[in-house]
């Protein structure tokens, strides 16, 4: 199946089996109820069905792939065909979340601190496993006295344990807006992080 990437929605594919076997064995997920933010053509979203979740919701904000998934996965998960910046993620599920996303990254810092900032005395999730650009990462995990270090190290530290998982081989497949289909190599990085107190893995 072909599909474009669209660089307005921060779309890249991640294809690389190591690395998606990697990202969904971070948290135990087995009979949780698990959200995965912007799915795309859903080759994460295989993986954490892997695990046997007890229910998995999916946002996706492109129609077209929303239409896609339905097709690939029909009624094993619950599509919520949506812009996550528009969502209130406590009100999907009554359970904690066990959040995933491989975020699109034009508005993947929007996304976290609207995550941190929104959190009142009850999470919605329970742990929360993203992938950033590099340069993101190293903000979100700078500590106080490094370059990077500003309003997204202080806010994650705020409310949250982050935890560097360093994807040693990332190879996200790539398109153009053209069309072009090629490779492109990332030094994306996951990061685990949870509610303080909470111990992960
Ligand atoms: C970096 S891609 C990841 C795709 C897939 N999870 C993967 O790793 O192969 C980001 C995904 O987020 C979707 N997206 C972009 N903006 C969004 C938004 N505001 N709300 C929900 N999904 C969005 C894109 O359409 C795309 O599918």
């Amino acid at each position: 199946m072909y599909i474009k990437a669209k660089k307005s929605l921060g779309q890249n594919f991640l294809i690389d089996r190591v690395v998606l076997e990697k990202i969904t064995s971070i948290t135990n997920i087995t009979g949780k109820e698990v959200l995965e933010v912007g799915p795309g053509s859903g080759n994460l979203t295989t993986y954490i069905l892997k695990q046997k979740p007890n229910k998995l919701y999916v946002i996706e904000k492109d129609d077209d792939l929303a239409i896609v998934l339905k097709e690939k996965f029909d009624n094993a998960i619950e599509i919520i065909n949506n812009d996550i910046l528009k969502i209130s993620e406590d009100k999907i599920s009554n359970q904690k979340l066990s959040v995933f996303g491989n975020l699109p990254y034009n508005i993947s810092t929007e996304i976290l601190s609207k995550w941190i900032l929104n959190i009142g005395s009850n999470f919605w999730f329970e742990s929360l496993v993203l992938m950033f650009q590099k340069e993101v990462a190293d903000r979100i995990i700078s500590e106080f006295n490094n370059s990077n270090y500003g309003r997204l190290s202080i806010l994650s530290s705020w409310k949250l344990n982050v935890k560097k998982e360093k994807l040693k081989r990332i190879v996200s497949q790539w398109m153009t807006e053209q069309g072009d289909p090629g490779i492109r190599l990332d030094t994306v990085e996951a990061f685990d992080a949870a509610k303080k107190g909470i111990h992960l893995f």
